[in-house]
């Protein structure tokens, strides 16, 4: 058997991650550590490029990380890290800003959409996030970068990157590939099921946050909106039951198939709180396990510290390189 592929991905640490992201993104990531050399990272240093407030920050980069870990995320065997405690990361982040062009950062949709959004904060971070992503990606070598649609104009700067840098120097980056499951379930706000769940919708029905409590997980699922039929099937125009039926086949593993004729000739009353309770079973045992390592402060401590030396240790080698062939003077 020959060495296992390796894995890269981040998740910034603004907001309680919502079934979005549980479903999207984190729930994937723990099912890949079997199969691959798994190496997360809670990017607290993207998430400045967006004011934040100190106090919550903190809070959410240990909830993130406790989260992780209560999902199933075994810190012994992938690498579970915060992004700003291996400093590697800045560091080949400004290296690889003087390989990438402004042109090309200039046409990030995300850049763009942010810029418009935040008028009064259109700060260099921002700009040059792609390349501190790129940088994270690069670091490690991974040859696989689980991502969402989205992230997918950053992924391919950071392969002009490596195709531009080991063109001149040799082949110092792995050329790293998006990977997208087909299984991956796209979770759409609960109140407009067009636009996805989003961390930053103020209406309070429109994402279920995972760390939510029963009652809260109905009432919001309740509240759901749907259409004007009364047919628990998958059919164009009914964003809301379809929404509603990925999200219930994310938490029960059932095909739509099963689900359509599970709810035959039933309301949509009836669907919606199958829906609810199916997701707070699917979450009871991770929120109890999250309050059980979030008080162990000493255990959560230990395994950043022992993240960041594993991150540090193994991206030292990659900027070592780097910096030899830069003709910098390495001590
Ligand atoms: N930009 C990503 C997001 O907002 C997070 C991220 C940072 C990331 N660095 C990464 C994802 C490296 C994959 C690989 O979702």
């Amino acid at each position: 058997m020959g060495e296992k592929k390796r894995i890269f991905s981040g998740i910034q640490p603004t907001n309680t991650p919502h079934l979005g992201n549980y479903f999207g993104a984190m729930a994937n990531w723990v099912k890949l550590q079997e199969e691959y050399d798994c190496t997360y990272s809670i990017v607290d240093l993207h998430s400045i490029t967006v004011r934040q407030d100190p106090v919550k920050l903190r809070a959410q980069i240990k909830e993130s990380y406790a989260l992780l870990i209560a999902m199933g995320l075994d810190p012994e065997k992938s690498t579970l890290f915060v992004q700003g405690h291996n400093p590697n990361h800045a560091e080949l982040s400004w290296i690889l800003s003087c390989y990438t062009q402004f042109g090309e950062l200039s046409r990030m949709t995300q850049f763009k959409d942010k810029s418009q959004k935040h008028p009064d904060n259109i700060n260099a971070g921002l700009f040059t996030y792609p390349v501190l992503m790129a940088a994270d990606i690069l670091l490690y070598q991974a040859d696989l970068v689980p991502v969402g649609q989205d992230q997918m104009q950053h992924l391919e700067l950071a392969r002009n990157i490596v195709q531009r840098f080991n063109g001149v120097y040799g082949d110092v980056f792995t050329m790293p590939e998006g990977y997208i499951t087909k299984s991956t379930a796209k979770i759409m706000s609960l109140q407009e099921p067009t636009k996805k769940m989003s961390k930053s919708d103020e209406n309070p029905n429109a994402s279920v946050w995972v760390l939510d409590d029963r009652d809260t997980i109905i009432r919001k699922f309740k509240r759901a909106v749907t259409d004007s039929e009364t047919e628990v099937c998958a059919r164009e125009g009914k964003d809301g039951i379809v929404n509603l039926m990925s999200i219930y086949s994310a938490a029960t593993d059932k095909s739509f198939e099963e689900i359509e004729a599970e709810f035959s000739g039933r309301g949509y009353g009836d669907f919606k709180l199958a829906v609810g309770e199916a997701v707070a079973d699917k979450l009871a045992p991770m929120q109890e396990e999250f309050r059980r390592i979030s008080s162990d402060k000493a255990y959560l401590e230990d395994c950043m510290k022992k993240g960041a030396e594993k991150a540090f240790r193994t991206t030292r080698k990659t900027l070592q390189k780097v910096q030899k062939k830069l003709g910098f003077v390495v001590l």
